[in-house]
């Protein structure tokens, strides 16, 4: 895998955005909840001799030697994480959690874990495509992309492929000595090394340790002006994915476990199913898949070990790569199998909902562009037409994941193949009036385009919350467009709508 050791590290220039140019002024109110751990049980005999249940790099190389089903050429410095029993997902106390986190009791066996994220290079270099970027994490890549990565990696290593793919139906066959992706529990267990927190330093990360959008550090909705009571400070915000291996790792030699590019891992999303505690591999079915750690965008509790974020498995993302497992013994049977299903066809329907009027204008050149008349969700109450009011308001509802009354209704959803759905990206995610919407109607089979007007946050993770909820309809990845994107915003419109 050649990774680099943290040697090369490389910082990148500073961006040009503030806090307070992105948010404005303004008080929030909000309470801190307390932290509180869950238990964790690493097998007892991966611990003898004093260790950590998850080993080095540098002393895996010793263990890959001697893994029954590695063969003697795999010297790839992957990590071998002995397995052991955790507790997956998050306490219902901490901070920011979702509901999509109960806490259950989870046994993963040992096996291999790259300890940084495919680069560039790497990528390049295994698919045969142009460029050599270095050690920067590969992004952009779909979850199939990262499938035929592992794939193609395991036939040049001379070990047996992992997945079979027809099309767009992949099943994994888990006794494969190939590499793969980190099953969900994998990665969380990994990522954790054993630690029962919001993260796995112990504490809330600063910038100078994970690369995140460092103006918005732990729990810091709750105390944007007041913060004093933070942990830890807003620090920079770097726009970018930079050098693997820049940082500390965790306990078990693992970089960038939180931040940097989020990670594709095997799972459809769904609810945990808590029978499953043995080596589970998902849902059987589903429209997403799962990614994990966050990314360079993403606020700080949208990097807890616990979070959960899910793409459409064909949809790609500046700020999510992946990194490369391996089984250290093999796995009984196969999964997986089932196609995405494909999205229906129909008429367009553009809606959107808008606090200051950006993403009203990119809804009416996208309507216009298509032929249609835009709709625009409205709240029977209103958020507050002052600033630090809505600031306030916003994020008390994303807090409560509040459903705000419309009275907006569309009378008939049936007709409509493709939703193209606008919105301002409201502390990282969607405005709560969204959820309302997609709450109301039966997207099964439809296409939806979200298109996100922002202040520098990207989609953040407005994509996932949509594909969220609205599971069985395929989400797309998503237009970006920063306030209302200028003179160059109807062409940013046309280019996607090409796509
Ligand atoms: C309550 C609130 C929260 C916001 N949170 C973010 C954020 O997390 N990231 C970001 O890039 N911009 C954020 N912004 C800025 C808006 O996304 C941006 O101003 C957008 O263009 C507003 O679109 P609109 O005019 O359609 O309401 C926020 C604005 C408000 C009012």
């Amino acid at each position: 895998m050649g990774h680099d050791t943290r040697n090369t590290t490389k910082r990148v220039a500073q961006p040009t955005l503030t806090r307070r140019s992105l948010l404005g002024a303004g008080a929030l109110a909000g309470g801190i909840l307390a932290l509180a751990g869950c238990s964790w049980t690493p097998r007892g005999a991966q611990t003898s001799q004093g260790a950590e249940p998850g080993a080095s790099a540098q002393a895996n190389s010793a263990a890959t030697q001697t893994s029954s089903d590695a063969p003697a050429n795999a010297n790839d410095n992957l990590v071998l994480v002995s397995g052991g029993t955790f507790a997956m997902g998050s306490p219902s106390d901490e901070p920011w959690r979702g509901d999509d986190e109960a806490a259950h009791e989870v046994t993963v066996s040992d096996f291999y874990l790259a300890p940084m994220e495919v680069s560039q290079q790497e990528y390049n270099a295994t698919v045969g495509a142009a460029g050599d970027t270095g050690n920067v994490p590969a992004t952009g890549v779909t979850w199939y992309d990262a499938i035929a990565y592992c794939n193609a990696l395991s036939t040049k290593a001379g070990l047996s492929p992992a997945y079979a793919i027809d099309g767009e139906a992949v099943t994994w066959d888990r006794s494969a000595n190939g590499y793969r992706l980190p099953t969900e529990a994998e990665w969380e267990y990994a990522c954790r090394a054993g630690t029962t927190g919001p993260f796995n330093l112990g504490h809330s990360p600063s910038a100078d340790e994970v690369n995140y959008y460092g103006h918005y550090p732990y729990e810091i909705e709750g105390n944007y002006f007041d913060q004093d009571v933070l942990e830890v400070k807003p620090g920079v915000y770097r726009g970018e994915p930079i050098t693997s291996g820049s940082f500390e790792p965790n306990a078990w030699g693992l970089y960038d476990m939180h931040g940097n590019v989020a990670e594709w891992v095997w799972d459809h999303y769904g609810a945990y199913d808590a029978s499953a505690s043995h080596d589970p591999t998902g849902p059987d079915t589903g429209e997403l898949r799962v990614n994990r750690g966050g990314g360079w965008n993403d606020f700080a509790k949208n990097l807890r070990s616990a979070y959960r974020a899910s793409l459409t498995p064909t949809s790609s993302s500046p700020s999510v790569g992946f990194r490369v497992a391996r089984n250290a013994a093999p796995l009984e049977g196969t999964v997986g199998g089932a196609a995405t299903s494909q999205a229906a066809g129909g008429e367009p329907l553009v809606v959107y909902f808008s606090w200051s009027g950006n993403t009203r204008k990119i809804a009416q050149e996208l309507a216009t562009q298509l032929g249609v008349e835009p709709v625009e969700i409205v709240c029977e109450r209103p958020y507050s037409s002052d600033y630090n009011t809505c600031l306030d308001e916003a994020q008390r509802d994303q807090n409560q994941q509040a459903r705000p009354k419309l009275t907006t209704h569309i009378d008939n959803m049936d007709r409509y193949g493709t939703v193209y759905i606008g919105y301002p990206n409201w502390w990282a995610s969607i405005p709560m009036p969204i959820a309302t919407f997609l709450e109301s109607y039966d997207f099964s089979g439809k296409e939806i385009r979200p298109f996100c007007s922002n202040g520098g946050g990207g989609l953040g993770q407005s994509v996932s919350a949509i594909s969220k909820l609205a599971p069985n309809a395929h989400v797309d990845q998503g237009l970006s467009i920063y306030y209302s994107g200028g003179d160059n915003m109807p062409q940013q419109v046309t280019d996607w709508l090409a796509k």
